[in-house]
């Protein structure tokens, strides 16, 4: 057994596979290390391989001409990205930037093809991925059309927590939170106003901060909309 058998059963898109699938995926992969802040993907180039973090975060984003960034996802161990370009052939849709120093598997086009023509319940974990990618997209959307910037700040609060949280008596905590510059970047607004929010829902009992960690309160969590 190779030294990423463990990883890759991890990934959503191999969970269905059993060990002999496993086995072809394994001798595939090729491993890189970027450091922080490092290119892994560029936006409107030709993509020829998919990639999986072993190790590290990387996030997709749209850059705008003045350098401001708009952060579609942020992935971690296990998650992949790249699929896009080898499905459809079009140029890679977002940029990739380790945001640390990331290791990823990269699986090379014609390979990932192959895995998938003897594999076929890869390709619909990889439609389920996508699937689920979309649901999130279209929140997203609805959100940046249909409510103000406390109600953005109050959707991604509870995407995190559903995400990452650990419950505790008084509600979810999340150990390590975004930076606001993030937060702002992936709600479409700036570093100021997410800091005005957060300091209000404190003051209104909605979160508690400490150091990097942010508590959500359980009426917060199961309350409706929530706006300025
Ligand atoms: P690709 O277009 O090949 O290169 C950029 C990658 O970013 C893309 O494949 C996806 O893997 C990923 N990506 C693009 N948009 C999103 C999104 N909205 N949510 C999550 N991942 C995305």
């Amino acid at each position: 057994m190779g030294r990423y058998r463990e990883l890759l059963r991890k990934v959503t898109i191999f969970s269905d596979l059993d060990e002999a699938g496993l086995d072809d995926l394994e001798g595939l992969f090729v491993s890189k290390t970027y450091g922080k802040d490092a290119l892994i993907v560029g936006h409107d180039e030709e993509g020829d391989s998919l990639f999986i973090i072993v190790e590290g975060r990387a996030k997709a984003m749209l850059l705008g001409e003045s350098g401001r960034e708009m952060i579609l996802y942020v992935f971690r161990p296990g998650d992949f990205f790249g699929e896009m370009s080898l499905l459809d052939n079009e140029p890679r849709s977002a940029t990739v930037q380790a945001s640390e120093e990331t290791t990823v598997l990269a699986l090379r086009r014609d390979a990932f093809h192959r895995h998938i023509e003897k594999y076929p319940k890869t390709a619909l974990s990889i439609l389920r991925e996508m699937s689920a990618r979309l649901r999130r997209a279209d929140e997203i959307i609805g959100s940046l059309a249909l409510l103000d910037v406390y109600g953005r700040v109050a959707r991604l609060l509870r995407e995190l927590a559903d995400r990452d949280g650990e419950e505790v008596d008084e509600g979810m905590m999340i150990a390590e939170r975004p930076t606001q510059q993030d937060i702002a970047a992936m709600i479409g607004t700036s570093r100021e106003t997410v800091s005005r929010a957060l300091s209000d829902f404190a003051k209104r009992g909605f979160v508690e901060m400490s150091g990097k960690s942010i508590l959500l309160r359980a009426h917060f969590l199961h309350g409706g909309q929530i706006s300025r």
